[in-house]
C-alpha cells in the first residue's frame, strides 16, 4: 500500500519522533560498497525524514547518529562519519534556518574532534530562537552516561543544599539529564532489522512506542515515515490502564 497522508489522523502526529538509524553498513555492502557510501546515503534520509517531519508538524526529531561504542569502530569510518557530519552542517544549516529549524545535540559533544565540535556550536547558536522544529542530533552519546551524570550532579546539589532528598522527583530530575526542556519521544523507529535500543534515551522512552523496520537506514525515506505514523496511530497507548478508560477517556 502506498503511503497516503490524507490517510493520517492530523490529530495524532507524535509531538517527538525519535530514530536509531541503523543499516548503512549492510545496505552498502548489499551494492558491493564501502560502508561510507552507505553513511553518505543515510544523509539524504534525515533529509528527507526532517522535510516529512516538517509536512506532518513533528515539533522534535531525535536522531541518533554516533553512539560511545562506536568510537570501537575502525579509525576510517569514525573519521568518515565525523567529516559527513562536518560537510552536511555546512551544506545544509541554511536551508534549516531558513526553515525554521533549530538544532540541539544530546551527548558530550565535547568529545567530538574540535572541527565538529564547532561547526555544531555555530550551527546551534545561529538557529537557537528557531520555532517549526527542534532537531536533535545524538552524537558520542551513551543512555547511561547521561543517567548517571544526573545522579552525580544530583547528589552535588543535595549535598549542596539546594535541593532536598525529598524534591528529586522525576520531574526534576528529568530536568539534570540532556533532554531537559524536551518531552519523551512518542515514538522511536529503529531502521535495519535489530530490535534492540543500544544504550539510547533508556530514561525517555520508558512509555514510548517502539517500532522496528527491516528497511535500512539509507532507504528510510518519506512514505516509509508516513507509514511508521500510521502504524503508530493504530497503536493504543494505556499506561497502565484498560482499554475500556482510554476509550471513554477519548
Ligand atoms: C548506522 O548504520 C549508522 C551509525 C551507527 C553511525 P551502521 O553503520 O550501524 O550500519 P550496519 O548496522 O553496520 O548495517
Ligand atoms: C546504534 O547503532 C547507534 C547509532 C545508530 C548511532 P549500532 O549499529 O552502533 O548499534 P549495535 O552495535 O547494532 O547495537
Ligand atoms: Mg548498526
Amino acid at each position: 500500500m502506498k503511503a497516503d497522508i490524507s490517510l493520517l489522523d492530523l490529530q495524532n502526529i507524535p509531538r517527538h519522533v525519535a530514530f536509531i538509524m541503523d543499516g548503512n553498513g549492510r545496505w552498502a555492502k548489499n551494492q558491493g560498497q564501502h560502508r561510507l557510501f552507505g553513511h553518505a546515503a543515510g544523509v539524504e534520509s534525515v533529509k528527507e525524514v526532517i522535510k516529512t517531519a516538517r509536512e506532518l508538524g513533528v515539533s522534535f526529531l531525535t536522531m541518533y547518529a554516533f553512539s560511545t561504542e562506536n568510537w570501537s569502530r575502525p579509525s576510517e569510518e569514525v573519521e568518515g562519519l565525523m567529516n559527513l557530519l562536518v560537510d552536511a552542517i555546512a551544506n545544509e544549516v541554511d536551508e534549516m534556518h531558513a526553515n525554521g529549524v533549530r538544532l540541539h545535540t544530546i551527548g558530550d559533544i565535547q568529545g567530538l574532534p574540535g572541527n565538529c565540535y564547532q561547526s555544531l556550536l555555530s550551527a546551534m547558536e545561529r538557529t537557537k530562537d528557531n520555532t517549526s522544529l527542534t532537531l536533535i542530533l545524538a552524537l558520542n552519546y551513551s543512555a547511561r552516561q547521561e543517567i548517571l551524570k544526573a545522579a552525580v550532579v544530583a547528589h552535588q546539589l543535595i549535598e549542596d543544599g539546594k535541593l532536598s532528598a525529598a524534591e528529586l522527583d522525576e520531574q526534576t530530575f528529568s530536568g539534570l539529564l540532556h533532554t531537559k526542556d524536551i518531552p519523551d519521544p512518542e515514538l522511536l523507529i529503529r531502521t535495519s532489522g535489530e530490535c534492540r535500543i543500544s544504550n539510547f534515551l533508556l530514561w525517555q522512552l520508558s512509555y514510548t512506542e517502539l517500532l522496528f523496520t527491516d528497511t535500512h537506514w539509507p532507504d528510510f525515506r518519506r512514505d516509509a515515515f508516513i507509514d511508521a505514523i500510521a502504524a503508530f496511530q493504530k497503536r493504543e497507548r494505556r499506561f497502565g490502564m484498560v482499554s475500556e478508560q482510554i476509550q471513554t477517556n477519548k
